[in-house]
Protein backbone atom coordinates (compact mmCIF):
# COMPACT_ATOMS: atom_id res chain seq x y z
CA UNK A 1 0.00 0.00 0.00
CA UNK A 2 1.46 3.39 -1.03
CA UNK A 3 0.03 6.67 0.57
CA UNK A 4 -2.57 6.43 3.69
CA UNK A 5 -5.07 8.26 1.00
CA UNK A 6 -4.51 5.20 -1.27
CA UNK A 7 -6.42 2.76 1.25
CA UNK A 8 -9.68 2.61 -0.55
CA UNK A 9 -10.69 -1.07 1.54
CA UNK A 10 -10.69 -0.19 5.19
CA UNK A 11 -14.25 1.62 5.43
CA UNK A 12 -15.07 1.80 9.44
CA UNK A 13 -15.92 5.29 10.67
CA UNK A 14 -12.36 6.18 11.30
CA UNK A 15 -10.66 5.47 7.63
CA UNK A 16 -10.60 7.72 5.08
CA UNK A 17 -12.55 5.69 2.99
CA UNK A 18 -14.88 5.24 5.50
CA UNK A 19 -15.58 8.55 6.19
CA UNK A 20 -16.17 9.98 2.87
CA UNK A 21 -18.25 7.20 1.96
CA UNK A 22 -20.55 8.32 4.68
CA UNK A 23 -20.62 12.07 3.16
CA UNK A 24 -22.99 10.54 0.60
CA UNK A 25 -26.69 8.80 0.87
CA UNK A 26 -26.30 5.21 0.69
CA UNK A 27 -28.79 2.30 0.23
CA UNK A 28 -29.04 0.19 3.74
CA UNK A 29 -31.92 -1.96 2.87
CA UNK A 30 -34.94 -2.82 0.56
CA UNK A 31 -38.04 -1.42 1.50
CA UNK A 32 -39.84 -5.14 1.02
CA UNK A 33 -37.25 -6.41 3.76
CA UNK A 34 -38.83 -3.98 5.95
CA UNK A 35 -42.29 -4.79 7.76
CA UNK A 36 -43.64 -2.37 9.75
CA UNK A 37 -43.17 -3.29 13.64
CA UNK A 38 -40.73 -5.85 12.87
CA UNK A 39 -37.16 -3.99 13.53
CA UNK A 40 -34.38 -5.09 12.21
CA UNK A 41 -30.74 -5.33 12.97
CA UNK A 42 -28.62 -3.93 10.14
CA UNK A 43 -24.73 -3.71 9.58
CA UNK A 44 -23.29 -1.24 7.13
CA UNK A 45 -20.01 -0.02 6.88
CA UNK A 46 -18.59 -2.14 9.59
CA UNK A 47 -21.53 -0.43 11.65
CA UNK A 48 -24.37 -1.62 13.72
CA UNK A 49 -27.38 -0.47 13.33
CA UNK A 50 -31.26 -0.69 14.07
CA UNK A 51 -33.70 0.13 11.42
CA UNK A 52 -37.55 0.15 11.94
CA UNK A 53 -40.61 1.32 10.13
CA UNK A 54 -43.22 3.20 12.61
CA UNK A 55 -46.30 2.50 12.47
CA UNK A 56 -47.35 5.79 10.10
CA UNK A 57 -44.95 3.61 7.85
CA UNK A 58 -42.27 6.04 8.52
CA UNK A 59 -38.69 4.44 8.70
CA UNK A 60 -35.85 5.48 11.15
CA UNK A 61 -32.34 3.87 12.03
CA UNK A 62 -30.97 4.59 15.36
CA UNK A 63 -28.35 3.25 17.67
CA UNK A 64 -28.07 -0.32 17.83
CA UNK A 65 -28.31 -0.63 21.35
CA UNK A 66 -30.08 0.53 24.57
CA UNK A 67 -28.03 2.96 26.81
CA UNK A 68 -29.51 1.14 29.94
CA UNK A 69 -28.15 -2.38 29.93
CA UNK A 70 -26.86 -2.34 26.07
CA UNK A 71 -29.95 -4.68 25.15
CA UNK A 72 -29.76 -4.80 20.86
CA UNK A 73 -32.51 -2.69 20.15
CA UNK A 74 -33.84 -4.48 17.30
CA UNK A 75 -35.01 -6.80 19.21
CA UNK A 76 -37.37 -4.53 21.15
CA UNK A 77 -41.10 -3.07 20.23
CA UNK A 78 -42.18 -0.22 17.83
CA UNK A 79 -45.01 1.67 19.47
CA UNK A 80 -46.21 4.71 16.92
CA UNK A 81 -43.05 5.91 15.58
CA UNK A 82 -40.95 5.23 19.09
CA UNK A 83 -38.88 2.04 19.86
CA UNK A 84 -39.50 0.81 23.54
CA UNK A 85 -36.73 -1.54 24.56
CA UNK A 86 -37.21 -5.04 25.21
CA UNK A 87 -35.29 -5.57 28.18
CA UNK A 88 -36.73 -3.04 30.65
CA UNK A 89 -39.03 -0.98 28.43
CA UNK A 90 -36.90 2.38 28.05
CA UNK A 91 -38.75 4.07 24.97
CA UNK A 92 -37.11 6.29 22.54
CA UNK A 93 -38.78 8.81 20.48
CA UNK A 94 -38.04 9.18 16.64
CA UNK A 95 -35.63 11.84 17.38
CA UNK A 96 -33.83 9.45 19.97
CA UNK A 97 -34.81 11.19 23.08
CA UNK A 98 -35.54 8.86 25.69
CA UNK A 99 -39.27 9.18 26.51
CA UNK A 100 -40.54 6.50 29.29
CA UNK A 101 -38.17 4.78 31.61
CA UNK A 102 -41.30 3.03 33.47
CA UNK A 103 -39.25 1.55 36.47
CA UNK A 104 -37.45 4.88 36.99
CA UNK A 105 -38.39 8.16 38.14
CA UNK A 106 -39.28 10.54 35.55
CA UNK A 107 -36.11 13.02 36.34
CA UNK A 108 -34.17 10.02 35.47
CA UNK A 109 -34.49 10.23 31.65
CA UNK A 110 -33.47 13.74 31.24
CA UNK A 111 -30.61 13.55 28.72
CA UNK A 112 -30.77 10.32 27.90
CA UNK A 113 -30.94 9.64 23.99
CA UNK A 114 -30.01 7.78 20.91
CA UNK A 115 -28.33 8.13 17.51
CA UNK A 116 -30.63 8.85 14.91
CA UNK A 117 -29.71 8.99 11.06
CA UNK A 118 -31.63 10.68 8.08
CA UNK A 119 -33.28 8.25 5.98
CA UNK A 120 -34.84 8.42 2.28
CA UNK A 121 -36.89 5.95 0.85
CA UNK A 122 -36.94 5.95 -2.65
CA UNK A 123 -36.88 3.45 -5.53
CA UNK A 124 -37.66 0.32 -3.43
CA UNK A 125 -34.60 1.00 -1.33
CA UNK A 126 -34.16 2.71 2.46
CA UNK A 127 -31.06 5.29 2.25
CA UNK A 128 -29.45 6.40 5.25
CA UNK A 129 -27.05 9.74 6.04
CA UNK A 130 -24.40 8.74 7.66
CA UNK A 131 -22.20 10.93 7.94
CA UNK A 132 -21.58 14.19 9.57
CA UNK A 133 -23.49 17.76 8.89
CA UNK A 134 -26.46 17.81 6.50
CA UNK A 135 -26.72 15.46 4.04
CA UNK A 136 -26.80 15.96 -0.15
CA UNK A 137 -29.42 16.35 -2.50
CA UNK A 138 -30.48 12.97 -3.08
CA UNK A 139 -29.45 12.42 -6.89
CA UNK A 140 -31.97 11.42 -9.47
CA UNK A 141 -31.94 10.20 -12.62
CA UNK A 142 -35.10 10.29 -15.37
CA UNK A 143 -34.53 6.82 -16.41
CA UNK A 144 -35.77 5.98 -12.86
CA UNK A 145 -39.60 7.24 -14.17
CA UNK A 146 -39.07 5.76 -17.68
CA UNK A 147 -39.13 1.51 -16.56
CA UNK A 148 -40.08 -0.34 -14.26
CA UNK A 149 -38.13 -0.99 -11.28
CA UNK A 150 -37.26 -4.55 -9.54
CA UNK A 151 -34.53 -4.43 -6.51
CA UNK A 152 -32.44 -6.77 -5.54
CA UNK A 153 -29.65 -7.11 -2.40
CA UNK A 154 -26.79 -9.39 -3.09
CA UNK A 155 -24.10 -9.74 -0.27
CA UNK A 156 -20.84 -10.67 -1.31
CA UNK A 157 -17.94 -11.85 0.44
CA UNK A 158 -15.21 -9.52 -1.36
CA UNK A 159 -13.96 -5.83 -1.13
CA UNK A 160 -16.92 -3.26 -2.30
CA UNK A 161 -13.54 -1.32 -4.19
CA UNK A 162 -12.63 -4.68 -5.84
CA UNK A 163 -16.99 -4.95 -6.89
CA UNK A 164 -16.56 -1.14 -8.99
CA UNK A 165 -13.46 -1.87 -10.54
CA UNK A 166 -14.54 -5.09 -12.07
CA UNK A 167 -17.59 -3.19 -13.23
CA UNK A 168 -15.66 -0.60 -15.03
CA UNK A 169 -13.08 -2.86 -16.87
CA UNK A 170 -14.98 -3.81 -19.70
CA UNK A 171 -12.37 -6.30 -20.89
CA UNK A 172 -13.24 -8.96 -18.48
CA UNK A 173 -16.17 -9.53 -20.45
CA UNK A 174 -13.91 -11.41 -22.97
CA UNK A 175 -12.18 -13.42 -20.20
CA UNK A 176 -13.78 -14.01 -17.50
CA UNK A 177 -17.35 -14.26 -18.92
CA UNK A 178 -16.68 -16.37 -21.81
CA UNK A 179 -19.66 -19.23 -21.92
CA UNK A 180 -22.17 -17.11 -20.98
CA UNK A 181 -25.04 -14.69 -22.30
CA UNK A 182 -22.50 -12.13 -23.95
CA UNK A 183 -21.64 -15.24 -26.55
CA UNK A 184 -25.10 -14.50 -27.61
CA UNK A 185 -24.82 -10.63 -28.51
CA UNK A 186 -21.05 -10.64 -29.50
CA UNK A 187 -20.33 -8.75 -26.52
CA UNK A 188 -17.19 -11.44 -26.04
CA UNK A 189 -16.12 -11.54 -29.08
CA UNK A 190 -14.22 -7.90 -30.23
CA UNK A 191 -11.82 -6.56 -27.57
CA UNK A 192 -13.42 -2.94 -26.69
CA UNK A 193 -11.52 -0.07 -27.24
CA UNK A 194 -12.07 1.86 -24.10
CA UNK A 195 -12.33 5.69 -23.48
CA UNK A 196 -13.19 7.68 -20.66
CA UNK A 197 -13.77 11.15 -19.21
CA UNK A 198 -14.05 12.30 -16.23
CA UNK A 199 -17.51 14.29 -15.50
CA UNK A 200 -18.85 16.30 -13.07
CA UNK A 201 -20.42 12.93 -11.61
CA UNK A 202 -17.63 11.10 -12.16
CA UNK A 203 -16.40 9.16 -14.66
CA UNK A 204 -18.66 8.53 -17.91
CA UNK A 205 -17.35 5.37 -19.73
CA UNK A 206 -17.40 3.92 -23.38
CA UNK A 207 -16.65 0.86 -24.87
CA UNK A 208 -16.55 1.05 -28.97
CA UNK A 209 -16.63 -3.03 -30.47
CA UNK A 210 -16.77 -2.34 -34.33
CA UNK A 211 -19.31 0.76 -35.12
CA UNK A 212 -20.74 0.63 -31.88
CA UNK A 213 -19.95 1.91 -28.53
CA UNK A 214 -21.11 0.61 -25.26
CA UNK A 215 -21.69 3.56 -22.98
CA UNK A 216 -21.98 3.68 -19.07
CA UNK A 217 -21.46 6.24 -16.17
CA UNK A 218 -19.71 5.94 -12.58
CA UNK A 219 -21.14 8.25 -10.38
CA UNK A 220 -18.60 9.31 -7.49
CA UNK A 221 -17.88 7.41 -4.37
CA UNK A 222 -19.75 4.16 -5.36
CA UNK A 223 -23.23 3.73 -7.60
CA UNK A 224 -23.06 3.42 -11.62
CA UNK A 225 -25.49 3.10 -14.43
CA UNK A 226 -25.07 0.36 -17.59
CA UNK A 227 -26.98 -0.98 -19.65
CA UNK A 228 -27.89 -5.17 -19.28
CA UNK A 229 -28.41 -8.42 -20.93
CA UNK A 230 -30.00 -11.03 -20.03
CA UNK A 231 -31.09 -14.27 -22.38
CA UNK A 232 -34.81 -14.33 -21.60
CA UNK A 233 -34.96 -10.95 -20.21
CA UNK A 234 -33.34 -8.63 -22.77
CA UNK A 235 -31.77 -5.25 -22.05
CA UNK A 236 -32.58 -3.57 -18.78
CA UNK A 237 -31.11 -0.53 -17.37
CA UNK A 238 -28.94 -1.15 -14.32
CA UNK A 239 -28.29 0.99 -11.38
CA UNK A 240 -26.33 -0.26 -8.38
CA UNK A 241 -24.32 0.76 -5.27
CA UNK A 242 -21.58 -0.86 -3.92
CA UNK A 243 -22.42 -0.61 0.03
CA UNK A 244 -19.61 -2.42 2.20
CA UNK A 245 -20.11 -4.25 4.90
CA UNK A 246 -16.79 -4.86 6.37
CA UNK A 247 -13.28 -3.94 4.77
CA UNK A 248 -13.93 -7.67 2.94
CA UNK A 249 -17.68 -7.60 2.52
CA UNK A 250 -19.91 -5.53 0.38
CA UNK A 251 -23.92 -6.03 -0.67
CA UNK A 252 -24.72 -4.42 -3.95
CA UNK A 253 -28.04 -3.11 -3.80
CA UNK A 254 -29.58 -2.78 -7.44
CA UNK A 255 -32.35 -0.99 -9.46
CA UNK A 256 -32.98 -2.79 -12.31
CA UNK A 257 -35.12 -0.78 -14.98
CA UNK A 258 -37.10 -2.75 -17.47
CA UNK A 259 -39.03 -1.25 -20.51
CA UNK A 260 -40.52 -4.02 -22.02
CA UNK A 261 -44.38 -3.87 -22.68
CA UNK A 262 -46.99 -6.47 -20.67
CA UNK A 263 -46.06 -9.58 -23.26
CA UNK A 264 -42.79 -9.34 -23.26
CA UNK A 265 -43.19 -9.00 -19.01
CA UNK A 266 -45.26 -12.26 -18.56
CA UNK A 267 -42.15 -14.18 -21.03
CA UNK A 268 -39.83 -12.54 -18.63
CA UNK A 269 -41.21 -13.80 -15.34
CA UNK A 270 -41.96 -16.94 -16.47
CA UNK A 271 -38.36 -17.06 -17.05
CA UNK A 272 -37.40 -15.97 -13.88
CA UNK A 273 -39.52 -18.59 -11.48
CA UNK A 274 -37.84 -21.42 -13.76
CA UNK A 275 -33.94 -19.76 -12.95
CA UNK A 276 -35.59 -19.78 -9.77
CA UNK A 277 -36.50 -23.34 -9.77
CA UNK A 278 -33.23 -24.17 -11.29
CA UNK A 279 -31.02 -22.36 -8.54
CA UNK A 280 -32.93 -24.26 -5.81
CA UNK A 281 -31.18 -27.34 -6.64
CA UNK A 282 -28.24 -26.16 -6.99
CA UNK A 283 -24.73 -25.69 -4.89
CA UNK A 284 -25.54 -22.12 -3.40
CA UNK A 285 -23.04 -19.34 -5.76
CA UNK A 286 -20.98 -18.77 -3.10
CA UNK A 287 -20.10 -21.98 -1.85
CA UNK A 288 -19.38 -23.41 -5.63
CA UNK A 289 -16.81 -19.69 -5.41
CA UNK A 290 -15.07 -20.72 -2.47
CA UNK A 291 -14.24 -24.21 -4.55
CA UNK A 292 -12.98 -22.67 -7.10
CA UNK A 293 -10.92 -20.59 -4.97
CA UNK A 294 -10.06 -23.30 -3.00
CA UNK A 295 -8.57 -25.24 -5.97
CA UNK A 296 -11.25 -27.98 -5.54
CA UNK A 297 -12.99 -26.86 -8.48
CA UNK A 298 -12.50 -25.46 -11.39
CA UNK A 299 -14.86 -22.31 -13.29
CA UNK A 300 -15.19 -24.30 -16.11
CA UNK A 301 -16.32 -27.67 -14.69
CA UNK A 302 -19.55 -25.22 -13.99
CA UNK A 303 -22.23 -25.90 -16.25
CA UNK A 304 -22.73 -23.10 -19.43
CA UNK A 305 -26.32 -22.53 -17.96
CA UNK A 306 -25.88 -22.41 -14.44
CA UNK A 307 -28.31 -19.77 -13.48
CA UNK A 308 -25.83 -17.73 -11.30
CA UNK A 309 -22.96 -18.33 -14.08
CA UNK A 310 -22.13 -14.42 -14.01
CA UNK A 311 -22.21 -13.73 -10.56
CA UNK A 312 -19.66 -16.64 -9.68
CA UNK A 313 -17.22 -15.75 -12.52
CA UNK A 314 -17.19 -11.98 -11.77
CA UNK A 315 -17.20 -13.18 -7.82
CA UNK A 316 -14.02 -15.35 -8.61
CA UNK A 317 -12.42 -13.13 -10.00
CA UNK A 318 -12.82 -10.56 -7.30
CA UNK A 319 -11.84 -13.37 -4.74
CA UNK A 320 -8.75 -14.28 -6.47
CA UNK A 321 -7.23 -10.76 -5.87
CA UNK A 322 -5.08 -10.19 -2.74
CA UNK A 323 -7.90 -8.64 -0.14
CA UNK A 324 -5.82 -5.55 0.54
CA UNK A 325 -3.03 -4.95 -2.98
CA UNK A 326 0.01 -3.71 -3.57
CA UNK A 327 -0.92 -1.75 -6.19
CA UNK A 328 2.24 -0.21 -6.70
CA UNK A 329 3.48 -3.74 -8.08
CA UNK A 330 0.30 -3.70 -11.00
CA UNK A 331 1.32 -3.62 -14.88
CA UNK A 332 -1.53 -1.14 -15.98
CA UNK A 333 -1.99 -0.60 -19.65
CA UNK A 334 -4.19 1.47 -22.02
CA UNK A 335 -7.49 -1.39 -21.25
CA UNK A 336 -7.26 -0.60 -17.48
CA UNK A 337 -7.86 3.24 -18.05
CA UNK A 338 -11.28 3.35 -16.52
CA UNK A 339 -10.20 1.42 -13.28
CA UNK A 340 -7.70 3.72 -13.52
CA UNK A 341 -9.95 6.60 -13.64
CA UNK A 342 -11.58 5.70 -10.97
CA UNK A 343 -8.72 5.30 -8.29
CA UNK A 344 -7.61 8.68 -9.28
CA UNK A 345 -10.60 10.20 -8.51
CA UNK A 346 -10.87 8.15 -5.20
CA UNK A 347 -7.24 9.43 -4.46
CA UNK A 348 -8.19 13.01 -5.28
CA UNK A 349 -11.00 13.06 -2.85
CA UNK A 350 -9.36 11.11 -0.11
CA UNK A 351 -5.97 12.94 -0.26
CA UNK A 352 -8.35 16.14 -0.12
CA UNK A 353 -10.32 14.57 2.72
CA UNK A 354 -6.99 13.72 4.77
CA UNK A 355 -5.77 17.64 4.13
CA UNK A 356 -9.18 19.14 5.56
CA UNK A 357 -9.36 20.50 2.25
CA UNK A 358 -13.00 20.79 0.85
CA UNK A 359 -14.47 17.84 -1.16
CA UNK A 360 -15.81 17.79 -4.70
CA UNK A 361 -19.26 18.66 -5.04
CA UNK A 362 -20.43 16.29 -7.15
CA UNK A 363 -23.11 16.68 -9.71
CA UNK A 364 -25.41 13.97 -11.53
CA UNK A 365 -27.18 15.17 -14.18
CA UNK A 366 -30.68 14.00 -14.97
CA UNK A 367 -30.81 13.35 -18.26
CA UNK A 368 -27.97 10.58 -18.31
CA UNK A 369 -28.22 7.87 -20.77
CA UNK A 370 -26.73 4.31 -21.54
CA UNK A 371 -25.92 2.88 -24.65
CA UNK A 372 -25.94 -1.18 -25.81
CA UNK A 373 -22.79 -0.76 -27.85
CA UNK A 374 -23.69 -4.48 -30.02
S1 LIG B 1 -31.52 -2.66 28.55
FE1 LIG B 1 -32.96 -1.46 27.53
S2 LIG B 1 -34.37 -0.91 29.01
FE2 LIG B 1 -32.88 -2.07 30.08
FE1 LIG C 1 -18.43 -9.26 -14.91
Amino acid sequence: MGARYEDVVSIGPQALAGRFLRRFWQPVALTQSLKPKRPLPIRILGEDFTLYRGETGAVHLVAPQCPHRGLSLSVGRVIGDSIECFYHGWTFAADGHCAAQPAEDAQFKKGVCIATYPVHETLGLIFAYLGEGEPPDFPVLNVFEQGRIENRASYRPWPFFAQIENSVDETHFNFVHRRTKFDDIGMNKEMPVLTSEKTAYGMRRMAQRGASVREGHFFMPNWSLSSKYEHDEGWSDHVVWRVPVEDDAHISFTCEIFYQNENERAAFTKAKEAKRTKRRSMPAAIDLMKEIIAGRMHIDDLPADHPDIVLIQDGVACLAQPFRKDRTTEYLGASDRQVVMVRRLWNAELKALDEGRTLTAWHVPRDLKTSRGI
